[in-house]
């Protein structure tokens, strides 16, 4: 999320860009049914696909990051778009716009967060039949498939700290791992949850302090944690801001663990210093583990603006690169991939832990403000073959989301699917959700289905599919 693709109005009325253009929250939760399709939908597709993202209700927030969470919904089936909602999460920040978040979310007695208190507006997961919204200060946010609101998911009590908006469902068991982190000791706890949605395991793991922890990441047999130096600071806290900064003084770690291991089964790699908002994925390559990721060379040294600027330094770009740490040796060889900007990483979900081929991503170009006659693209690489990349342009002045991968019924090769995202049309000021074949993904997209309202530029979607 560091450098994005910003839709091409940079600022309007003197108001930041991350409430300025399409990145401006929509206030009107819709419900509008038989959407017009451009193109055909493959009618194996049913289910709902769900994009989430920081819409604040009162119009105004403090930080891109901060906003309340509004989700998006389509559902489709037989070929047919049934209808487009959204819908705030309802949450106590929701409920209490009047109140600062501190003044809910920490419990003065305790000397304790309350988790229940959150946005949720980063991520969805469709997990043991539930749906999430979630954000990683907070307990899960579980919705219906209509897109309301049912309540927080504190896993029968047994979560007792914030949830990752990142868990990973391993692609062949079905098992939910995930973590908290936090501001105040324990800095980071791990979690395991069955693939029925079960909590079975929570351990702590020991770190050099409290740091932001956006991701992490999995293998067949392990869980990766990333330590890198993006550190709360307490007293931008008590000032409001965004209370973390970057500091040359903590290094940059991955941790790898067995699945269901212990702190101290945790071992530690030094990487060069660096941040890393999404993987991509990781698996294991003999006694090597592999890791892909978006990676930053640093953020927020001096304040946590995201660097939107018409004349952006190129090297401050996310750009995908791969870790291998070996098991074995304990070293690590770093590699960029690509020197271009990229974000928003996605995998078949089928492929979570394991040896994936293709890698889907946001183009962010060099992550600047991007002209009116240009539009955004979304990103496949091929990484059996070097890093290879296809785009798909959208056209002049449309701009896509994170791209999701829908798998084809039937597939034979990993890329035989789909790939998902709205995109926002700055021509009519209005928004499609737009799938392409994922194995062609240069050619004129499958189907768009028209959205009556701009959807606003968001964080995290995924496809939900009935089955
Ligand atoms: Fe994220």
């Amino acid at each position: 999320m560091a450098t994005t693709e910003i839709p091409d109005l940079g600022t309007d009325d003197g108001k930041p860009w991350h409430l300025s253009g399409n990145n401006a929250p929509v206030f009107d939760e819709l419900t509008v049914t038989d959407l017009e399709v451009k193109g055909s939908i493959p009618t194996e597709l049913q289910g709902r696909y769900f994009r989430n993202g920081a819409n604040p209700q009162s119009g105004t927030s403090d930080h891109w990051f901060v906003g309340d969470g509004m989700i998006h919904g389509v559902e489709l089936s037989n070929g047919k778009a049934n209808w487009y909602r959204n819908r705030y999460v309802r949450t106590p920040m929701f409920d209490n716009p009047d109140k600062e978040r501190m003044e809910l979310y920490l419990d003065m007695e305790k000397g304790a967060f309350n988790y229940e208190v959150s946005v949720a507006n980063t991520s969805i997961l469709g997990h043991a039949n539930k749906i999430f919204a979630l954000e990683e200060g907070s307990f899960p946010y579980e919705l219906s498939r209509d897109v309301e609101t049912i309540g927080y998911h504190d896993y029968g009590g047994k979560l007792t700290t914030a949830m990752t908006a990142h868990p990973k469902v391993c692609g062949e068991t079905g098992e939910l791992l995930m973590f908290g982190y936090s501001s105040l000791p324990p800095y980071l706890v791990y979690h395991r949850v069955s693939a029925d949605g079960e909590l079975l395991q929570s351990e702590e793991i020991t770190v050099g302090g409290p740091t932001m922890m956006h991701d992490f990441t999995v293998t067949r047999n392990h869980s990766i944690f990333l330590d890198l130096p993006a550190v709360f600071d307490m007293e931008e806290a008590m000032s409001g801001g965004m209370p973390i900064k970057w500091s040359d003084d903590y290094p940059s770690r991955f941790g790898v663990m067995p699945r269901a291991g212990k702190d101290s089964d945790v071992k530690w790699f030094d990487v060069n210093p660096c941040y890393v908002f999404h993987t991509l994925n990781s698996y294991e390559d003999g006694d090597e583990i592999v890791v892909n990721g978006c990676r930053l060379r640093e953020i927020w040294r001096n304040s946590s603006d995201i660097a939107v600027s018409s004349d952006p330094n190129p090297e401050d770009a996310p750009m995908m690169w791969e870790w291998r740490l070996n098991m074995e040796t304990g070293t690590v060889s770093e590699r960029q991939i690509d020197d271009r900007g990229s974000e928003f990483p996605k995998i078949p979900e089928s492929l979570v832990g394991l040896r994936n081929r293709y890698g889907y991503c946001l183009s962010t170009g060099d992550g600047g403000i991007t002209s009116e006659d240009e539009g955004g693209a979304t990103i496949k690489y091929d990484l059996a073959n070097g890093g290879a990349s296809e785009k798909h342009n959208y056209p002049a002045g449309h701009f896509p989301g994170e791209p999701s991968f829908v798998p084809a019924e039937g597939a034979v090769n990993e890329d035989d699917g789909y790939i998902m995202t709205f995109v926002y049309a700055g021509d009519t000021n209005t928004s499609y959700l737009s799938i392409l074949d994922a194995s062609n993904i240069s050619a004129n997209p499958l189907a768009e289905i028209h959205i009556p309202q701009r959807v606003p530029t968001g964080f995290h979607g995924t496809w939900i599919s009935d089955s």
